[in-house]
């Protein structure tokens, strides 16, 4: 080991997507090293709108493991966290830079100590599924820095252990988490099944829910499920496989109805099976269930889906457009239920992918006080207009995988210290 002094960092920094799934993983069948009870598929977010990214260091000046959260330090002591070190740190290999006159051995990364700094580029609060982009960044910069061989899929079975739906993070596109077989995990991989051009016409808009309350983790939450709930063994045995093969085709052939109506119905039973754990567990609050509404009725008058909605272990609803067209409608049927405060900023209202406000031709508030009821609202009842129950919508796409930043100036950690910049 060692360059000239012992004074040397070297670093790596990557940037990993967050995803959102289309057929829900609720339920493990080993706890420990998180194997689910069923499939799941998941569709990869663009990092531009939503991702981590992470700076993992090394040096003989370190005297032991440390990790930065969006600036703030946090442990590392944690039994996923560690799980997933010694699983990368066991496949280590020798690492040369040359300009750097740097060797280590690889029976030297057990004894080194390694810094973490790692940023979310949307709101932790926001209750997006930060922990996936989060653990899948960390086992993939790991993976860079150690000059691990392994490839993407062997790497998805280590960041499973960090948290489940995590492991769909290592891919871009749409990407299938197979369960597996054995018992210990060795099978229970992500792979992708089709990369983000496959469909690049959809569009996402995530209504950020504003929630009152804290909610049940997911890690709780699904163990009181499998405990409970009746339902949950007939979702996992009879419903999710069937399922699983449908959504398969429907990404394969395009074929957007077949697609929007089993990620609807799979977010609803997930959601079923929430309610028939004992105590009940409500993740869904009155916006997510006016959102539903609003898009089944939309759904309903087209005769033929136009958006698809999911929900994950919070209130926010994730809504996937057909097209640009379908997602600027969405968008105005949006604006229209659930507006901005007066004293909010549109800019700040609407984030992420701004064009789609423009082909929604809505400039600023003025628009959106024009906006009038869309042509399925009927009733009294749906046209009350709520302000404050959204706090901000995403507008994004699917988009690619993890990528290493070779541009030094992203990284997170000063090159000279090893420590948050
Ligand atoms: C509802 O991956 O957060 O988002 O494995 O215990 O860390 P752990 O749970 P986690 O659960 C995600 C559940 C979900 C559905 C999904 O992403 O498939």
């Amino acid at each position: 080991m060692g360059g000239e002094s012992e004074k040397w960092v070297l670093m790596v920094t990557a940037r990993t997507p967050t995803n959102i799934a289309v057929i829900k993983y609720w339920g493990k069948r080993d706890e420990t090293l998180i194997l689910p009870i069923n499939d799941s598929i998941s569709v990869t977010l663009d990092p531009n709108h939503l991702c981590t990214t992470t700076t993992v260091s090394v040096s003989p000046s370190f005297d032991h493991d440390r990790m930065w959260l969006n600036g703030k330090e946090i442990s590392l002591q944690g039994g996923r966290f560690q799980s997933c070190l010694r699983e990368i740190r066991a496949r280590a290999q020798d690492v040369e830079d040359e300009k750097k006159g740097i060797r280590i051995k690889k029976e030297d990364w057990q004894k080194l100590h390694l810094h973490i700094a790692s940023y979310n580029n949307f709101p932790t609060a926001a209750g997006l599924a930060s922990s996936a982009a989060g653990l899948a960044c960390l086992v993939f910069s790991l993976a860079k820095l150690m000059n691990l061989k392994e490839d993407n899929s062997q790497l998805s079975a280590i960041a499973r252990q960090g948290s489940g739906s995590a492991c769909r993070s290592l891919y871009g596109g749409f990407v299938k988490w197979i369960m597996g077989k054995e018992d210990n995990g060795s099978d229970s991989i992500a792979v992708q099944l089709a990369d983000e051009k496959h469909w690049d016409e959809l569009i996402i808009i995530i209504a950020v829910v504003s929630a009152r309350q804290k909610e049940t983790s997911s890690t709780s939450g699904m163990r009181d499920t499998v405990e409970t709930s009746a339902l949950i063994q007939h979702r996992a045995k009879e419903v999710v496989p069937k399922r699983v093969v449908q959504m398969e085709n429907a990404i394969q052939n395009r074929d957007f109805p077949s697609f929007a109506r089993l990620a609807c119905t799979d977010s609803n039973q997930f959601h079923a099976v929430c309610l028939d754990t004992y105590p009940p567990i409500f993740y869904m609050n009155d916006t997510s269930h006016r959102i539903i509404s609003c898009v089944e009725k939309w759904n309903r008058a087209e005769g033929t889906p136009q958006v698809a909605y999911t929900f994950d272990a919070g209130p926010n609803a994730v809504m996937i457009a057909r097209n640009r067209k379908t997602a600027a409608l969405l968008l105005q049927r949006l604006l229209y239920n659930f507006p901005p405060q007066s004293d909010t900023d549109l800019d700040r209202y609407v984030i992420g992918d701004k064009s789609i406000l423009e082909y929604a031709g809505i400039k600023d508030m003025k628009d959106v006080e024009a906006l009038v009821p869309p042509p399925e609202i009927k009733d009294n009842l749906s046209t009350e207009k709520s302000k404050g129950d959204v706090s901000y919508f995403i507008c994004t796409r699917p988009g690619g995988g993890p990528v290493v930043l070779s541009d030094e100036t992203q990284a997170l950690l000063d090159p000279l210290t090893g420590l948050p910049k």
